[in-house]
């Protein structure tokens, strides 16, 4: 006989768990025969096996090194590393003072996020964006707020605006190849980002797992990069090896001014005790060797190439439809349907037809500002020939949907 759960008296950010509608949609995604443009996972063969494999066997005769407790902030080894790709980005930062590792950018913002903000507090968060990084502020207590986004990043005067109301502690953006919009932030508008956070003292936070997925025009430096004088104070930059080497190393970093990232690092402490010094060890030796460098320029081609076939299968396969602008970079296309139909009302029919995609509207942390007509696609990790077949199946359940035909397919 199974007893009823009590009532529990749950902490108030987890009382009602938000459904996870992209997780929903995983079983479409992964039926034989389907084309998913629906996940946000890296192309699994494009993941350099063969370099890990032989950083870890390096590493492998140092194993007994790697296996105790390890220091929270991160192994010396990696933190230097990472602090000289950050520099090749353009952030310059000290790897014992302003840098720390964390489990993938995602840990990172959690602890910034709890290190700063508590109930009563207010932060900003551009809209549309990832659900799990709006998660993450949420389960701090504090007031989240969304500022529109769209194909140039968050719109400045709107959180000039805002943030002269609400006084937020921090402010989040993706300021390269946003998930879900693919939008960059320009240098003007990440140097007025920047006054902003001065003028009303906020921490401006730039998640930052795409920027170096660049396959087209010129590179942005990172906000915090752009910083000069007291403006560094308030800049925060995070960033990953999931998308370049694999998500499932559970490696991202971040920099912080002394003061911030010092507290970090008691909240991962309180959190996980520290990455596995193992793996950190392994993406040390991976970096050391020279194989990042060589494989983040594959990647690019392989997604530029991909890319490029999403554009082009979007103009043949549904032309006047869809309205979508193409990114110079990261991994998704933020593209809207033209005419009467929505993007939830589509959905069944494109599975029905062997094509997932993610209506836009579960990006909005206010459901009231969402765009019913968007979706995101992302181009990682179906090859060329699989795109062109994915937009040509929606294609046709978009004809299917505008005439109204029966669909076998129910969503919840
Ligand atoms: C904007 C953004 N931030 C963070 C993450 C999570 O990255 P990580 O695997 O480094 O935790 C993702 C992954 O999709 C993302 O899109």
């Amino acid at each position: 006989m199974s007893l009823a759960a009590p009532n529990y008296a749950f902490a108030a950010p987890f009382q009602n768990p938000p459904a996870s509608p992209i997780r929903s949609l995983m079983p479409y995604a992964l039926q034989p025969g389907n084309i998913s443009v629906a996940g946000g996972y890296p192309a699994q063969e494009l993941f350099d096996v063969e370099g890990l494999n032989a950083a870890a066997e390096q590493v492998a005769g140092r194993l007994g090194s790697c296996l105790q407790y390890s220091n929270i902030d991160g192994q010396a080894s990696l933190r230097h590393a990472l602090a000289a790709l950050t520099a090749e980005r353009g952030l310059i930062c000290d790897p014992d003072t302003e840098l720390g590792v964390t489990g993938g950018s995602q840990q990172a913002l959690a602890l910034v996020s709890r290190v700063m903000l508590q109930p009563g507090d207010h932060v900003i968060i551009e809209s549309p964006a990832f659900p799990n990084s709006v998660q993450a502020l949420r389960y701090t207590g504090a007031t989240v707020h969304t500022v529109p986004s769209g194909p140039d990043g968050v719109d400045i005067d709107a959180l000039d605006e805002m943030a002269a109301r609400i006084r937020p502690k921090m402010v989040c953006v993706v300021a390269s190849f946003s998930n879900p919009c693919g939008a960059t932030i320009s240098r003007e508008r990440r140097l007025r980002l920047l006054e902003l956070a001065v003028k009303y003292q906020f921490l401006i936070v730039e998640d930052d797992p795409y920027g170096e997925l660049r396959f087209a025009g010129e590179s942005v430096p990172p906000i915090a990069a752009l910083a000069e004088g007291e403006a560094r104070q308030w800049a925060v930059y995070l960033s990953t090896m999931s998308k370049t080497m694999a998500p499932s190393l559970r490696i991202g970093w971040l920099v912080a001014p002394p003061e911030v990232r010092r507290r970090c690092v008691g909240a991962k402490a309180a959190d996980d005790m520290a990455s596995s010094a193992w793996i950190q060890e392994i993406v040390a030796q991976y970096l050391a060797d020279g194989r990042y460098t060589k494989h983040v320029p594959r990647i690019r081609a392989a997604y530029g190439a991909r890319c490029d076939a999403m554009a082009r299968s979007l103009r043949e396969s549904l032309s006047d439809r869809i309205v979508f602008s193409q990114p110079e970079g990261g991994m998704f296309f933020w593209a809207r349907l033209n005419g009467d139909i929505d993007a939830t009302r589509l959905l069944p029919y494109a599975i029905e037809h062997g094509v997932v995609y993610v209506p836009g509207k579960v990006f909005y942390a206010d459901p009231e500002q969402a765009d019913l007509h968007a979706m995101r696609m992302s181009f990682a990790t179906m090859n060329e020939a699989q795109i062109a077949e994915g937009m040509a199946r929606l294609g046709r359940a978009l004809q299917a949907c505008e005439a109204n035909a029966p669909v076998s397919i129910t969503l919840p």
